[in-house]
């Protein structure tokens, strides 16, 4: 049975269509509400704003819950593997044994990168961030792959060739970064153990392989691989929807994920926690300035836009965090203080009210240093993951006939209407005056 909202405006009631989720969420179809009465809505941030319908992934923040076509991200992370996940997230099916196997050849096949843009790296400054690297490469990328759209057969490689050379291009920015000769991709090994071999296997001391920290990175990659309408996400669809190249508006995806608020949490709670650690702060003081309205000290790595409870993400990677560092028989004392920083905060009036959780970066920051990935390069760490996320998204957008070039409006609150003055003119009156 269909349902409507009435909205009484200016005396006068209209009637907006509601439309209703899978999983029972609602939304009032607000579109002829400009048309109706004039209105438009208003709503800083989007947060009470479905922009889209989506069949990709499902998260409810009340309860916790986050599924990527249907399937519980806890049984991802426990028997998925990233290239698998990235499968289903992009084609909304498990793949067979025989689509697996393609796609990791293809991946492979694709995997170096057009030596041309080994030039782009040498040129940029020593320092300079990865995430600027990254998202100017994927945008060069259109110059040296473009798309055509139009083949479906060649869309599909599109995306796997994206999946494939961005790893490529990240563990080259780390490798040109420290001076290092650049390490090729191996076509013997999988997606997540050759990302681990460009990074750390060097002429000097040949790279050890370990399984445990080849599936925790499958994990991390699993955990990362897509959240719905977040800010990197909704940024992809905007810049796509003017319906430029997809390299495009994946390079504005990785340009919305380096924000603090977004995926640049996860450097930016290592670097609290260590700062914490350098100035010998008390879980005390740190709980006391992040609750003080007057200062800008937040605890980076808890809350979140949807997440009402615990972060289902971040219960995996806390655990995965233990494991990690059993692996690599490292005490972190980062991870105490981050630990005690919980408990506090969990206990805390204030986080309690406000619902205050860790989200995934609190613990995902202590698990790549774990694996010895340096701290800039942990965006770009969860870009590589947020990939087929984005891509999924991009592609939804696309061919979603009832799409439309992204244009929200606003509510002007500048001078009204107002005379051009002459600087002659302007000049002698401020001399009078
Ligand atoms: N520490 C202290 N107080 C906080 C925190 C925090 N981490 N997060 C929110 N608050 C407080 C705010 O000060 C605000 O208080 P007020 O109501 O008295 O003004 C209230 O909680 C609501 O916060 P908003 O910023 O309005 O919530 P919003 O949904 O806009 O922001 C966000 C969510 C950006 C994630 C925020 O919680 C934050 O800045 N967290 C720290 C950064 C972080 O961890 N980001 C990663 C998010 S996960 C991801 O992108 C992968």
């Amino acid at each position: 049975m269909e349902e409507f909202a009435k909205l009484i405006i200016d005396g006068k009631e209209i009637t907006l269509p509601v439309i209703v989720g899978s999983e029972g969420e609602r939304a009032i179809d607000i579109r002829s509400l400009r048309p109706q009465t004039g209105y438009i809505t208003f709503d800083p941030g989007y947060g009470n704003t479905g922009a889209c319908k989506s069949a990709i992934t499902y998260m409810d923040g009340e309860k916790g819950i986050l599924r990527y076509r249907g399937i519980p991200i806890e049984q991802l992370a426990k028997s998925s593997t990233f290239v698998e996940t990235a499968f289903l997230l992009i084609t909304g099916k498990l793949p067979t044994r025989d689509e697996l196997t393609s796609t990791s050849v293809y991946l492979n096949d694709a995997s170096p990168v057009h030596e041309s843009m080994k030039a782009f790296y040498q040129n940029y400054p020593p320092k300079a961030h990865p995430m600027g690297i990254l998202s100017a490469m994927v945008n060069a990328m259109r110059s040296f792959y473009p798309e055509l759209i139009d083949l479906e057969e060649e869309m599909n490689n599109t995306y796997l060739r994206l999946i494939s050379k961005i790893r490529t291009m990240a563990a080259m920015a780390y490798k040109i970064s420290i001076g290092q000769r650049v390490i090729y991709p191996r076509p013997d090994l999988c997606y997540c153990s050759n990302f681990l071999n460009m990074m750390f296997d060097s002429a000097v001391v040949p790279y050890r392989m370990d399984n445990d920290l080849v599936r925790a990175l499958n994990v991390f990659w699993i955990l990362h691989a897509d959240h719905e309408q977040n800010c990197s996400t909704t940024a992809v669809r905007v810049v796509g929807s003017g319906k430029v190249n997809i390299y495009s508006a994946i390079s504005a995806g990785i340009s919305a994920l380096w924000g603090p608020l977004h995926g640049g949490a996860n450097q930016a709670v290592i670097h609290m926690l260590e700062r914490i650690r350098k100035d010998g702060m008390s879980v005390e003081q740190c709980i006391a300035r992040a609750k003080d309205a007057e200062d800008d000290f937040r605890l980076m790595g808890f809350g979140h836009r949807v997440y009402k409870t615990y972060d289902p993400r971040a219960k995996i990677m806390k655990e995965m965090c233990d494991i990690v560092l059993k692996k690599v028989k490292c005490k972190d004392p980062l991870l105490d203080i981050a630990r005690n920083l919980e408990e506090a905060a969990l206990n805390d009036t204030y986080f309690k009210e406000k619902n205050l959780y860790p989200n995934v970066d609190f613990y995902s920051g202590i698990v790549l240093r774990a694996m010895g990935i340096p701290t800039d390069m942990f965006t770009v760490m969860f870009a590589i993951g947020r990939l087929p996320g984005w891509i999924a998204q991009w592609k939804e957008d696309w061919i979603d006939p009832e799409m439309k070039i992204c244009r929200p409006r606003q509510i002007y609150t500048g001078n009204i209407l107002n005379e051009y003055v002459p600087i002659d003119q302007r000049e002698e009156e401020s001399s009078v005056s």
